[in-house]
């Protein structure tokens, strides 16, 4: 879905949320602070390596990231073939831009994306249009993984992602982490996150420069949902304007969710290299 806004000035506009998938990679590196080198080992593959060690220390074979935008860190892992020999990765998201740019990024390293492609119940192809599902299509999905992920806040912007202001409520949410939670095998482990706090620390991280743009961020939590900003100056000068509203959901909550539907190990914890608002949890089904 494209959500442009007009321009409010002759360089600043609202960016399209084509633009903004296009930008993605860009505000990751910002995030984690990375020249997205894998030979400086920092930011953001630091937190690739960090994942890559909880996949490994549970001999991983099969793996599902059900909301796994542009392939971080899920394609990374599975381009990781040194640290991760065998390990079988598939990608699903709702969102087509984001899956192009994932596809985009399969193409320059000449990885065959079908190969992230689960298999569905007839056959249609396997590409980036069987990768779009939406987390209550994944019962269409016929097999289970030894390890599921949702990482990057995504429960809490379901279906806000492309835009909008109508942030999706807690039960909803909770049958959405239902249905991911069916696609782990008996033994096998989910990895979610989310804010540890309602009140997320008023998060600026002032401007950042990474890649083709300096970054401004920022979010702030309203009566009935956090709202982010991030701005974009490209190197033409323009600045690019995004917001998105997310449920105000903790990672207590999820736990909650989890613990009802029996899985162990629901405890959440700082992971490596993860931002420090964040709690993670790596829940085991029985
Ligand atoms: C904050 S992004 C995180 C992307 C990626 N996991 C990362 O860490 O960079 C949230 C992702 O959740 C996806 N998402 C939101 N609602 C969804 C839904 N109902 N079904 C499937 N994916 C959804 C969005 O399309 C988006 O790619």
């Amino acid at each position: 879905m494209t959500v442009g806004r007009k321009a409010l000035c002759r360089d600043s506009a609202w960016g399209t949320h084509e633009e903004f998938a296009q930008l993605y990679g860009s505000y990751l590196d910002a995030v984690y602070r990375s020249s997205s080198s894998p030979v400086t080992g920092s930011g953001r593959w630091k937190l690739i390596h960090s994942v890559a060690a909880e996949v490994r220390k549970r001999g991983v074979r099969w793996l599902l990231d059900c909301a796994a935008g542009t392939g971080f860190p899920a394609f990374d892992l599975a381009m990781d073939t040194d640290s991760l020999p065998g390990l079988q990765v598939h990608c699903t998201d709702a969102d087509i831009e984001m899956l192009t740019i994932l596809a985009w990024r399969a193409k320059r390293k000449h990885f065959d994306v079908g190969r992230l492609a689960p298999p569905l119940g007839t056959d249609l192809g396997r590409g980036v249009g069987s990768m779009r599902l939406d987390w209550a299509q994944l019962r269409d999905v016929q097999q289970t993984y030894d390890y599921v992920m949702c990482r990057g806040n995504s429960l809490a912007y379901a279906n806000t992602w492309g835009g909008g202001r109508d942030v999706t409520s807690l039960p909803t949410i909770a049958g959405y982490l239902t249905q991911i939670a069916k696609k782990v095998r008996p033994g096998g482990f989910l990895h979610v996150d989310a804010p540890w706090r309602l009140d997320l620390p008023q998060e600026d991280y002032g401007r950042v420069v990474s890649g083709a743009a300096s970054i401004w961020e920022q979010v702030t939590t309203e009566s009935h949902a956090r709202h982010w900003r991030v701005d974009f100056k490209l190197p033409t000068g323009q600045i690019l304007k995004f917001e998105r509203f997310s449920t105000l959901l903790t990672i207590l909550d999820v736990k909650t969710i989890l613990d009802q539907l029996g899985f162990a190990e629901t405890e959440p914890f700082q992971l490596q290299a993860e931002r420090p608002g964040f709690g993670v949890i790596i829940a085991k089904r029985p």
